[in-house]
Formats: structure tokens, sequence, C-alpha cells
């Protein structure tokens, strides 16, 4: 079967035709959207789809204990908030305190200010500090995309063996793979790809994702290590 090459137009409306069957509304991720939209920052969460499936990740793997690295307004954090048991708990970093601020919004309305603590400040700085009793099945990456390799070192610290690290932004319209390509943000991924190519206890794959936010892919990986 050959395929003709489609467009984001295209990815638009299979994006809404399919969430359309899949995914009620939910009126506190709406108020989010339109929240981070008023604030100019909405394009750089993750799509509805995708928020749904990092919903379904933490469901499938019964996370308790989620961390999340780049919060911005929130509206994955709900996403992957929602998955969570009434005693389950959420650690998300922000370097922005505006964002946190709009984030704390959100997430006060979607009825979460119980499980998400929001800690303000560089994820450089503050993710060596903690150190929690339990370790988290989960986390999300999704800040700025120099760190990458950093942030992904300190979420396999503190998730737990066989929990589940996600990164998104890894395929950004194809251009990591494109030499010609060399911005900073393209670096990061790369950096990180080659980290765990040489990283033995990760085992990991990309998928790519065509969608309302266009072409991207996220960053599947399992925690192998045994220290956890
Ligand atoms: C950018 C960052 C994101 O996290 C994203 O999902 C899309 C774009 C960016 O920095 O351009
Ligand atoms: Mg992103």
């Amino acid at each position: 079967m050959a395929f003709t090459p489609t467009n984001l137009t295209d990815w638009i409306r299979s994006d809404k035709y399919h969430n359309h069957f899949l995914i009620p509304p939910n009126d506190a991720l709406t108020a989010a959207v339109k929240l981070s939209e008023q604030n100019q920052f909405a394009s750089y969460a993750v799509s509805e789809a995708q928020g749904k499936f990092l919903n379904l990740v933490a469901k499938s793997i019964q996370a308790r204990r989620i961390l999340e690295i780049g919060t911005l307004g929130g509206y994955s954090t709900i996403w992957l908030a929602n998955a969570l048991p009434d005693d389950g708990e959420l650690v998300t970093c922000e370097i922005s305190e505006d964002f946190a601020k709009i984030a704390q919004i959100n997430i006060n309305n979607a009825g979460l200010m119980d499980k998400v603590k929001i800690i303000v400040g560089p994820a450089m700085t503050t993710l060596p500090n903690i150190n929690p009793n339990a370790s988290f099945d989960l986390a999300f990456i999704d800040a700025d995309k120099q760190s990458n390799v950093e942030y992904f070192i300190q979420a396999k610290r503190l998730v737990r063996k066989r929990g589940v690290i996600i990164v998104d932004n890894v395929v950004r319209n194809g251009r990591v793979a494109d030499p010609k390509q060399n911005d900073p943000h393209i670096e990061g991924v790369r950096k990180l790809l080659e980290y765990i190519k040489n990283d033995s206890t990760v085992e990991a794959t990309t998928l790519g994702t065509a969608g309302e936010k266009g072409y991207d892919g996220f960053l599947y990986a399992v925690n192998m290590s045994s220290i956890n």
C-alpha cells in the first residue's frame, strides 16, 4: 500500500476525529488550555491525545508516584495526576515562577492540589535535592531540551526498577535526524540518545507522533537498573 505524504491539516483533523471517540471533554483541561493560550504558551503543552496516553501509561503501571520535569501550565500534570490513586503524589519541577503560578491555578481548578507539589526553581538545582522515601514509578521530562541528559540521569536515579521515563519532543519534525540541523535543543536530544545507547541499564524506543502539535515524538524508556 502506497501512502501519499500528509500535512498538519490532515493530522489535526485526524487527532480531532479520534479524540472525539476516545477522550471525553474535561472542563479543567479545557480551562488549562485557555489560560495557557492567554499567556501565549499553549503550543508547548502536549496534545490532548498525548496527555491521554500519559494518563494511560500511569494507570497501566499503577503509578502511585510521578515525577514531572517542566510543569509549564500544568496541562500534562493534570493528565498524569488524574491517573493517581487517592494517596498518590506527583512532584513537578518548574523553573519559572510565573508559569508555576498559572499551573497552580489550573491544578487547583482540577481539584488536584492535594496530590500535586510544584517545586519552583531550575530543575538542575532542585532535582538533586529530591530524596524521597519511596521511589517514583513514572517520570515525564518536558523541559529545556539542552539539559535532557542531566534530567534523564536524575529521573533514572529517582524512578524504581522497571519504572518508566518518557521524554517529550525527541523528533522535532524530523530535525533531530537531519545532520544540517544543530541548534542546542536538537543537540540536547541527540546527546540523550547517545547517552542511552551507552547505558546498558535502560531500554528505550522512540514513538513518533503526528497530530495537532505537528510531527514530534516521545522517547519511552524503562529503567532496568537494579539499584532502586
Ligand atoms: C518546544 C518545547 C516543548 O516542550 C514542546 O512540546 C514543543 C516545543 C520548544 O521549546 O520549542
Ligand atoms: Mg514538550
